[in-house]
C-alpha cells in the first residue's frame, strides 16, 4: 500500500480551517467537499488516457480521453457522504456504490448496516471517501466487502489519518493505496484522532 500525503497549499489551508472547534455546520460541509476535490485530482493523476480522433473547429484533431477501469465511487455513511459532491464535479459519470458501517464506541469495531454496490465491480476503480481514518477497522471492513464483490483496484481518499490507523491497514491490506491530507499525531484513548476533526459525522448531519 502506498500512502501518498497531499502536499498542496490549498488542501493543507482548507483542511486547517476545518480543524476549527466552532466551525458552522456549512462551513464544514462545504469545505469537506471541497478536499474531496482536491484530493479527487490527486488520487487520479495516474489513470490511463487514449489518443483519439475527433472533428475539431479546423480539421481532425487528436485528443486524449479516459481509458480502461470505469469509477466507482464509494461514500462510507454517513461522513463520506460530505465528500461526494467535491469528486462527482470531477468525475460526474462515475457510478455510486454506498456502504454503511457506524463504530461501537466501546469496542471500537465496526458494525455494518448497510451495502450496495454498483454492477460490474470486477471492471472498476473504486475511490472509497471518508473523512477519518481512525484505528483503521471501518476501512478494513469496507475493502473486505470491495473485494468480496470483485473489486480489485481500491484507493481511498481521507481528510486526516491517524498512523496506528494506517499501520493496520497497511498490515491487512497491501494492495490499496491511500490518499490523505494530514496524517496526524496519534489516537486518543477513546479512538478519536489528535489533533484531528472531532466528530466529521456529527459536523456533518448536525
Ligand atoms: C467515523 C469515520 C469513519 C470511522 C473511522 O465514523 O467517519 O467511518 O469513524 O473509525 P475507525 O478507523 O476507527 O474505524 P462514525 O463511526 O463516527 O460514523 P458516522 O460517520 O455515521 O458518524
Amino acid at each position: 500500500m502506498a500512502v501518498h500525503i497531499a502536499e498542496h497549499p490549498l488542501i493543507k489551508h482548507k483542511l486547517g480551517l476545518m480543524r476549527a472547534k466552532n466551525i458552522s455546520t456549512k462551513d464544514f460541509r462545504d469545505l469537506s467537499s471541497e478536499v474531496a476535490r482536491l484530493l479527487t485530482y490527486e488520487a487520479t493523476k495516474d489513470l490511463e488516457t487514449e489518443e483519439v480522433e475527433i472533428d475539431g473547429w479546423a480539421g481532425p484533431v487528436t485528443v486524449e480521453r479516459m481509458k480502461g477501469k470505469k469509477i466507482t465511487i464509494l461514500p462510507i455513511l454517513r461522513a463520506g457522504l460530505g465528500m461526494m459532491n467535491g469528486v462527482i464535479d470531477l468525475i460526474p459519470s462515475a457510478k455510486v456504490s454506498v456502504v454503511g458501517l457506524y463504530r461501537n464506541e466501546e469496542t471500537l469495531e465496526p458494525v455494518v448496516y448497510y451495502e450496495k454496490m454498483a454492477g460490474e465491480m470486477d471492471k472498476r476503480i473504486a475511490l472509497i471517501l471518508d473523512p477519518m481514518l481512525a484505528t483503521g477497522g471501518t476501512l478494513i471492513a469496507t475493502i473486505d466487502m470491495l473485494k468480496k464483490s470483485g473489486c480489485t483496484s481500491i484507493r481511498g481518499l481521507f481528510h486526516v489519518a491517524a498512523p496506528e490507523g494506517i499501520k493496520r491497514v497497511t498490515d491487512a491490506h497491501p494492495d490499496v493505496d491511500i490518499y490523505v491530507a494530514a496524517v496526524d499525531e496519534r489516537l486518543n484513548d477513546k479512538g478519536y484522532i489528535l489533533p484531528g476533526l472531532g466528530d466529521a459525522g456529527d459536523k456533518i448531519f448536525g
